[in-house]
């Protein structure tokens, strides 16, 4: 058997379930006679190896991968402004810019060794994934973000964690807004896709939620706290997304810099502000943010992470390249990387859980 050295990337936003990714990847390649070998945060590794006085490309053994399976973040780092086709580095005026420097990665890879890459990742890693594929590399994709809002898999692992801890967050709010008689807005992150908003919304049975997939209209929301109001019901939890928008309205954007996506946030504290005003009642806000991508995964997200690991890697066994990984139930498959970037995976408005939750008297302030 020829021995294959595999390359793991971790791209874009953690999320729980990424370690275990790594571990079953490892020890499905070491189980076959290959190597393994992380690049350190993103590609940064290969492309800044100066910044890892300890090495850009570290062997993983399995010692490496010892007990990880339950760990949030990634042992490998990442980051979202290291895309190799568009990398951010200062001009002779000190302003940022994006330089290509793809072949440069392609170039490394090949001078170390690299006979495959499996990239793990959300959209913008998988279309890098896509346009190294096309380059010459043997690649393979692993699909990961919180958001869900990756087409042509059903789930993406660290969906259910972030889902759970935010149902369990608004648990633990129910009490307090029901002391104060209270409205608590809760903001998640998801950006262009309401998944997270929508499932913890309606398990947690929230008032109301807000999307990005709906625009809403503040007065229809706040008519749902008065109407809970004059049954008695004096609290109100609304659920907001960071990409809810109003009706005619714009997104909230929180931040733009070169090399990134624009970051999305504070439509909660929007939210919460008018329902005062409008309603007469006292509004608090929580932002959930960053902790949604922390902790230990569910077991359903390590165990989908645990077989999308080993399935990319038996992909790489039979030859494949330019495909992720994907959640087809009850099995795994693969798809093309081009299909899997071509569109943003949102909440279809007819889908039965949008269904459910107007059955359940859930406003979507629409
Ligand atoms: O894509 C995952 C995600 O957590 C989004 O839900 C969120 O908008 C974004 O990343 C936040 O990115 P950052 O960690 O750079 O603020």
């Amino acid at each position: 058997m020829t021995t294959k050295r595999i390359a793991i990337t971790t791209g874009g936003g953690d999320a729980p379930g990424l370690n275990a990714v790594i571990r079953s990847i490892v020890l499905t390649s070491l189980n076959r006679g290959w190597e393994c070998y992380g690049i350190r945060e993103g590609y940064n590794g290969l492309l800044t190896p100066e910044r890892f006085p300890e090495g850009g490309l570290i062997p993983l053994d399995r010692n490496s991968v010892r007990g990880i399976t339950h760990l949030g973040g990634t042992i490998l780092g990442t980051t979202n402004r290291g895309n190799p086709f568009s990398y951010p580095v200062p001009g002779e005026d000190g302003q940022m810019r994006e330089v290509d420097r793809s072949d440069e990665l392609v170039a490394t890879l090949k001078e170390q060794g690299v006979d495959a890459l499996i990239a793990i990742g959300g959209d913008g890693s998988m279309e890098i994934a896509h346009a190294l594929s096309l380059k010459g590399v043997q690649v393979v994709g692993v699909p990961k973000t919180i958001d869900n809002d990756l087409d042509k898999t059903v789930i993406t692992f660290g969906f259910d964690t972030a889902v759970s801890f935010t149902t369990e967050c608004i648990d633990r709010l129910h009490s307090t807004a029901e002391a104060h008689r209270r409205i608590m807005v809760v903001e998640v992150m998801g950006r262009y896709a309401g998944w997270i908003a929508l499932n913890a919304g309606v398990a947690a049975t929230a008032d109301a939620i807000l999307i990005p997939e709906i625009p809403y209209d503040i007065n229809k929301v706040a008519e749902k706290v008065m109407s809970r109001v004059r049954s008695g019901r004096d609290f109100s939890i609304i659920m907001v997304a960071e990409g809810a928008r109003p009706e005619g309205g714009q997104l909230t954007v929180a931040g733009k810099e070169v090399g990134r996506a624009e970051r999305l946030g504070g439509v909660g504290q929007k939210v919460c502000s008018a329902l005062e005003e409008i309603t007469g009642k006292e509004a608090r806000v929580v932002v959930l943010g960053h902790l949604l991508r922390g902790g230990t995964p569910t077991s359903f997200d390590r165990l989908i992470s645990l077989r999308f690991g080993a399935a990319a890697v038996r992909a790489i066994d039979e030859g494949q390249s330019g495909v992720m990984v994907a959640l087809d139930p009850p099995t795994v498959r693969y798809v093309p990387l081009e299909q899997a970037t071509r569109r943003m995976k949102v909440v279809p408005l007819d889908c039965d859980t949008i269904l459910t939750a107007r059955d359940l008297g859930i406003s979507f302030g629409d």
